[in-house]
Parts: structure tokens; sequence; C-alpha cells
């Protein structure tokens, strides 16, 4: 019979609905599409009802009825069931739990180790100045004494910039030391002097435990009337006791290097054994006359020290390669 086809239809669609409505919004919407008093489909179905014929009629009321009954039903069930599951959500929510904590970063130990060096040499008077790290040829040989044909200058000692050049066209290059900034410095001060600059460097040694092809130095520089060795080995003999404790010792040992002279080598006791810090010595009068010093007025001196030696031997890293590889588990040991 149609009549109860229809009835039947309405029914499952009915049904079908309430269960798929997800929140009270959406079934109070169900409801009104099937059972509303106005639109609803369940008067479609009433109307029906008028149409069977008398002896439909006992089948059909039970049925309208049976319907109406089952969907009704069906939609009371399910408002209870949304409760349930909102105030369960709800209950799941505990406010009281400690919220999750962003994951805060901190300075590269590199640079932990640089503004600590800042702090020190700061407090010994010394400025803190700045250089580019893509260098002339001027200041990163020539007016360090570093003539022509000098093997420092060897194109495969250094990185060489072949798509650039200076406005005057000459060779251009990635500073292979922070002797440089002691140029541009000077180039730019009367004396007295006293800086320190710390930076990248760039050669291009075969990278192993020990060597990268980029690393940072700080730079140091002094320059006054009457500045002398001693004061050179009191800067850094108490440079390294302030960062690593009072009983560190300095030891030179004679080396040589164009701009100074004489110049060392500048080791430090580490526990039994000593470490090489970096060069340093009296600058040589070359470089001042290729700055514009009197040389017979001035004196200074001069130190490089690389500053992986000391995060290295400061925090127990065997391998220099452990601080470039961005690894976290690394990292935020620091
Ligand atoms: N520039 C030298 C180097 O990189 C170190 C140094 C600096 C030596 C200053 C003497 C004076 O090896």
């Amino acid at each position: 019979m149609d009549i109860l086809n229809a009835f039947n239809e309405f029914e499952t669609s009915a049904l079908q609905s309430i269960s798929a409505a997800k929140d009270a919004d959406a079934l109070e919407r169900v409801r009104v599409e099937f059972m509303g008093q106005k639109n609803g489909k369940v008067r479609d179905l009433q109307k029906l009802v008028g149409t069977a014929t008398p002896e439909q009629k006992p089948a059909v009321g039970k049925r309208f009825n049976e319907v109406r009954m089952s969907v009704s039903a069906a939609l009371d069930a399910r408002v209870e069931q949304l409760k349930t599951q909102t105030t369960k959500a709800a209950s799941e929510f505990d406010v009281t739990l400690p919220g999750e904590r962003p994951r805060i970063g901190h300075l590269h130990p590199i640079m932990q180790v640089m503004s600590e060096f800042r702090e020190l040499m700061g407090r010994f008077g010394f400025t803190v100045v700045d250089g580019p790290e893509i260098e002339d040829e001027h200041h990163n040989f020539e007016a360090l004494n570093i003539p022509e044909d000098h093997p420092a200058r060897d194109p495969l000692d250094n990185f060489y910039i072949a798509c650039a050049a200076t406005a005057a066209g000459g060779p251009v290059l990635l500073r292979s030391q922070t002797s440089t900034v002691q140029i541009r410095t000077m180039e730019n001060t009367k004396p007295p002097v006293r800086i320190v600059s710390l930076g990248r460097v760039y050669r291009p040694d075969t990278i192993d435990a020990t060597h990268s092809c980029m690393f940072h130095q700080m730079e140091g520089l002094m320059v006054d009337r009457h500045v002398t060795m001693a004061q050179l080995k009191t800067v850094l003999s108490l440079f390294a006791r302030s960062f690593l404790g009072p009983d560190v010792e300095i030891r030179f040992r004679p080396s040589f290097f164009p701009f100074t002279e004489p110049s060392v080598e500048v080791d430090m006791k580490w526990g039994d054994s000593w470490m090489e810090i970096g060069g340093a010595g009296m600058v040589d009068p070359n470089v001042f006359a290729a700055v514009g010093y009197d040389p017979e007025e001035f004196t200074g001196f001069a130190f490089g020290l690389g500053i992986e030696r000391f995060c290295m031997k400061h925090y127990g890293v065997d391998d220099i390669r452990r601080f470039y590889e961005n690894d976290m588990r690394f990292l935020s040991q620091f």
C-alpha cells in the first residue's frame, strides 16, 4: 500500500537524520523538518491518513501513530545522548592541569661565550667593534704587512669571491682573520685605541674534529704610548683567569706573524696540558705606517683568539662540527 510505504520512508529518513545530528541545534532542525506542527513532514502523513479507504483506515491509523511515536522517542533519546556527550567532553577537559609550556630557545653556545668575552673585555676597558666578513685584499693582507707573494694569500688558502669585486675592481674574499678589523679601526680612529672584535672567519681547511672552514675569533688591539709586551701578557692572563678561574696560566711561545714583531703563540694551561688559544704580538711598525700612525710615537699589542677552542674546552665538546650541525639534542644542553 502506497500510504504505508510513505510512512516507512518517513520513519527511515527521520531516524537517519536524528542519529546524524551532531549537536542540539542540528537535532532541533531535524525535529522541525519532520515533526514540526506547521510545516513538518508529519503533516503530509496526516493528510495521507485522510485519503485512506474505510477498510484501510484501521491499519493506516495504527501505523501513523507508531511512526510518530518512534520518531518522537528517537528525538528524545538523541537529546539525552547529546547532553551526556557534551558533559563528558567538558569533564575530560581538566582546567586544573598545567598548560603546555612553550619551548623557549636560548643563544647558541658560541654566542653565549662571545657575549661573555665581550663583557669581560669591556671591563678591561676594551670597546667592541665590528667589521665586514667580505673583505678586500688591502684590509685582509696588504695593510697587515702580508705582501703580494706571501703564501697566506694563495687562492687555495682563501675563499676568494669570483663574482664580486671592490669598487675599484679589486678582488674580494671572505676574511681569513679578524685582524682586518685592527686596520679598519686604526684607519678611522686616532690613538689611543683599545678594541676587541668578535666574529666569523673563513678558511678552506679540511674539515675534521678540530677544523672547520668557518670559525670565530676574538681580535684585540691596544695602541698607545708605551704599550708593552708585559701588558699584553697581563691582559690575556686576566682575561683567561676571569673566564676560567684564578688558577689558569698563560704561556707565550715565539712565533711569526707578518703584522706583529715580536710574535708569539699563546697557550693556556688547561688541566694538565697546554692548549693553544691563538696568536699575538707587538704591532709591526709597517702596520702602523699603513694606517698613518707614527711608529716612533706609538706602540701596541694585538691578539687573535680562537673562540671555538674555548667553547670546546669549556663545555667538554670534543668535535668542533657539533657546534654547526643544529642538532637540538646537542644544543639544548647549553
Ligand atoms: N690573525 C692571526 C691568525 O688568525 C692571529 C693574530 C692576531 C696574531 C693578532 C697576532 C696578532 O692566525
